[in-house]
C-alpha cells in the first residue's frame, strides 16, 4: 500500500476533523432531522458508487495495470473498499486452509483428536492427517465428510477434494479362538446366552478390549461395535425405540435391524457376523 505524502495526509487529517465536527452537530438534531441527513448522505453514496462503478469498468478494460496502481494508494483502496467495489485480497491457500482447520479443532480436542495438514496436491486437492483418539476412531470418516471437509471447501472453494491420509478403520484386537470354535468356525466366539440379552434391547460386551453391543428383535440378534458413528462415544448408554436407536451423546439415531444411521444415511454401525448355536451367541470377531 502506497504511504501518503505529508501534505496529502494532513489535508485528509483536516477533511476527517471536519466530517467528525458535523456529525457531532447532527448528533444533537431530533430524529426526523438526523434521518434526513442519513437519507441525504446515502442519496450522495449511492451516486458516488454509481460513477465509480462505471469509472472502474472503463479502466480494468482498457488499462488494467493502471488502476492495481490506483488502488495501492491507501485513500483510494479505502473508498472502493467502502462501496464494496473492490474484494480484499485472498490470503494464501495455506493460510486458509489452517483457518478452516481451526475451525474444526475445538471439537476434534474435545475428543482428544486433531488433525494435520499433510499435503496441499494443486490445483484442487489437499491431504490431511487425523491424528490422535480421531487416527482410529471408526467416525473418522464421518468426521472427515461433516467437518474438516466442509470447512475446508468453505474456507478454499477451489479445493474440491480433502483426502484423509488415515482415514481407513481396521480392527485391531488380537485374533480370538473361542473355546467353543470348531476347525471351520475359527474367529468366532460364544459371548451370551440368547436369554441375556433383552429382547427390544441392547447388551454391551467386552472382549479383549474390544467393546460390542448385541442387539435383539426376538430371535434374531445382531452385533455391532459399541461405537457411535458421530464421535465414537459409546452407544450401550442409549435409547432404543421401535428398533431405533439413539446415542444419548448428541443424539445420532441407528435402525438396529442394519446399523444404517438414521441422522447420517449412508453411515452404518460397524458391524460383527452373529449366529446361534442353541442358546448361545457366537460373533465373530477376529
Ligand atoms: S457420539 Fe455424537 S451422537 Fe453419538
Amino acid at each position: 500500500m502506497k504511504e501518503l505524502t505529508t501534505e496529502r495526509t494532513q489535508n485528509l487529517e483536516q477533511l476527517i476533523s471536519e466530517i467528525t465536527r458535523y456529525e457531532q452537530i447532527v448528533s444533537q438534531w431530533d430524529n426526523n432531522q438526523k434521518v434526513v441527513v442519513e437519507r441525504l448522505k446515502e442519496a450522495i453514496e449511492t451516486l458516488h458508487k454509481e460513477a465509480l462503478t462505471h469509472l472502474i469498468k472503463t479502466v480494468k478494460k482498457e488499462a488494467f495495470p493502471a488502476l492495481r496502481e490506483a488502488v495501492k494508494d491507501e485513500l483510494v483502496y479505502g473508498l472502493l473498499r467502502y462501496h464494496n467495489l473492490i474484494k480484499p485480497p485472498t490470503p494464501p491457500l495455506e493460510q486458509r486452509i489452517e483457518q478452516a482447520l481451526e475451525t474444526v479443532r475445538p471439537g476434534l480436542k474435545s475428543h482428544h483428536g486433531d488433525v494435520e495438514l499433510v499435503a496441499i496436491k494443486l490445483p484442487d486437492t489437499v491431504e490431511v492427517k487425523l491424528v490422535g483418539t480421531c487416527s482410529n476412531c471408526p467416525a473418522s470418516t464421518l468426521t472427515m465428510k461433516q467437518g474438516i471437509e466442509q470447512a475446508i471447501k468453505t474456507y478454499c472453494p477451489e479445493i474440491t477434494k480433502v483426502i484423509s491420509v488415515n482415514h481407513t478403520v481396521t480392527y485391531t484386537g488380537e485374533k480370538i479362538e473361542s473355546p467353543f470354535a470348531t476347525s471351520q468356525d475359527s474367529g468366532w466366539v460364544a459371548l451370551a446366552r440368547i436369554d441375556e440379552i433383552p429382547n427390544g434391547g441392547i447388551l454391551p460386551l467386552e472382549i479383549e478390549g474390544l467393546k460390542l453391543i448385541l442387539v435383539r428383535n426376538n430371535e434374531i440378534v445382531k452385533g455391532y461395535r459399541n461405537s457411535c458413528m458421530h464421535l465414537a462415544m459409546p452407544l450401550d448408554t442409549g435409547e432404543v425405540e421401535n428398533g431405533v436407536l439413539s446415542c444419548l451423546h448428541h443424539g445420532f439415531k441407528y435402525r438396529l435391524e442394519t446399523g444404517e444411521c438414521l441422522t447420517s444415511p449412508g453411515i452404518f454401525l460397524e458391524a460383527y457376523p452373529v449366529k446361534r448355536r442353541g442358546e448361545k451367541v457366537l460373533v465373530k470377531v477376529a
